[in-house]
C-alpha cells in the first residue's frame, strides 16, 4: 500500500496485480488503513487516494535537520517505529535498565497513545508527530521541577520558527495551544530512582492532521498544523528540530532550573491576567492567574491572596 504515499488515485486493479491480491483482498487492506486513521478516498472509475499523500519518517532527514538547528544527533540513540503502543511506553521500557545515553523514539502510529490524566492521545498513522526523549537526572525527581513547562517552551519557540509565530501559546503546565484550540501536548513520565539517578521521559504529541474519525474521539476543542499553516511542515525536520531544541534547554536546565526558562516561558502564556478555574480532584478554584513561579508553579489570585498551583487542570476564561 505504501504507493499510495504518493496521493494520486490507483485503481483497484493495479492496486491488486502491486499485491498480487484481489480485488476484494484490496479492499479488506484499505479498510484496515482506515483503522489506523488514515482517510482512504474511493472514486468510482478512479480509483482510491490519500489526499494529501503520506510523508514517512525519515532518519536522514531528522539528523540533518537536528544537526543544522545546532544540535547532536550523534548523542542520541536514535528508535524510529512503524507502529507501537506508546512511544513513551517505549522509552520507559528502554531507560529502565539505565541509560548509557540519551534516547528518542519516534513512531507512525501508536496503538495506545497516552496524554495526561489517564486520556487516550489520538494517534492516526502517518500525519501527526509523537515522540518520547529520555536523558538521565542525578539527583532524583526533586531535580525536575517545571521540567514540563521547559519542555512547552522548546514545542513553543520551534512551531513559533515554523510558522506559528505570535499565534503558539502555552496554557499551564504545557498544552500547545493556538487560538484556544489544543495542538499539542506534553506528557512526563518518569523512570529509575525518584531519589537518585532519575530518567524523565518527555512525550510529545503534534497534530500535523487530524482526520475526521481521530478528531471525533477529542473531547476539547483542537486544532492542527495543516488548518492553522495551510499545510503541514515536514515531520522529520520538525522532530530533528525539537530534539535540537531539547538538548540545548536540558543543559541549561541542568545548571540554572526552570529559573533561567520563566521569561521565555511568559511569553507563550496564555492563562497570565486572564480568569481561571483550577480544578483539583473534587475542588474547583477560581482567581486570577498570575504567570508562575521560579519553580514553574501557578499562581493564582484568590480573593486578593496568591495561591500556587502544582498540579491540576487548568480552564481559562477570556481576558479581562
Ligand atoms: C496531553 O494529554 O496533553 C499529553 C499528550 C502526550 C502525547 C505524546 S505522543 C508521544 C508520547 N507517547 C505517548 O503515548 N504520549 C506522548
Amino acid at each position: 500500500m505504501r504507493c499510495l504515499a504518493d496521493g494520486r488515485y490507483h485503481s483497484g486493479e493495479t492496486l491488486g496485480a502491486l499485491l498480487g491480491v484481489s480485488r476484494a483482498a484490496v479492499w479488506k487492506r484499505l479498510q484496515k488503513l482506515a483503522a489506523f486513521g488514515l482517510d482512504v478516498e474511493s472514486v468510482r472509475g478512479k480509483g482510491y487516494r490519500l489526499p494529501g499523500g503520506l510523508r514517512l519518517l525519515d532518519e536522514d532527514v531528522l539528523a540533518q535537520a537536528m544537526a543544522a538547528a545546532g544540535g547532536t544527533p550523534g548523542a542520541l540513540s536514535l528508535h524510529l517505529y512503524d507502529v507501537t503502543d506508546s512511544t513513551n511506553a517505549d522509552a520507559l521500557a528502554l531507560s529502565r535498565p539505565g541509560l548509557s545515553q540519551p534516547l528518542a523514539v519516534l513512531a507512525e502510529y501508536q496503538r495506545a497513545g497516552r496524554g495526561r490524566r489517564g486520556r487516550a492521545w489520538q494517534s492516526p498513522y502517518g500525519r501527526n508527530l509523537y515522540l518520547s526523549y529520555a536523558e538521565s537526572f542525578a539527583g532524583g525527581a526533586a531535580a525536575l521541577d517545571g521540567l514540563s513547562l521547559v519542555v512547552g517552551v522548546v514545542v513553543a519557540e520551534t512551531l513559533s520558527d515554523a510558522g506559528l509565530a505570535d499565534r503558539v501559546q502555552l496554557k499551564w503546565p504545557n498544552d500547545i495551544w493556538v487560538d484556544g484550540r489544543k495542538l499539542g501536548g506534553i506528557l512526563v513520565e518518569l523512570a529509575g530512582d525518584m531519589d537518585g539517578v532519575c530518567v524523565p521521559v518527555i512525550g510529545i504529541g503534534i497534530n500535523g492532521a487530524l482526520s475526521d474519525a481521530a478528531a471525533a474521539a477529542i473531547d476539547q476543542p483542537w486544532t492542527d498544523l495543516t488548518r492553522e499553516l495551510g499545510e503541514a511542515p515536514d515531520r522529520s525536520r520538525l522532530a530533528g528540530r525539537l530534539l535540537a531544541g531539547l538538548q540545548q534547554a536540558l543543559v541549561m536546565f541542568r545548571q540554572q532550573g526552570f529559573t533561567a526558562f520563566s521569561d521565555r516561558w511568559r511569553r507563550y502564556d496564555c492563562c497570565a491576567g486572564a480568569d481561571v478555574t483550577v480544578q483539583l480532584g473534587e475542588r474547583r478554584i477560581t482567581g486570577l492567574a498570575r504567570g508562575v513561579n521560579a519553580q514553574g508553579a501557578l499562581q493564582v489570585e484568590v480573593n486578593g491572596v496568591l495561591q500556587q498551583f502544582h498540579g491540576g487542570e487548568v480552564s481559562v476564561r477570556p481576558l479581562r
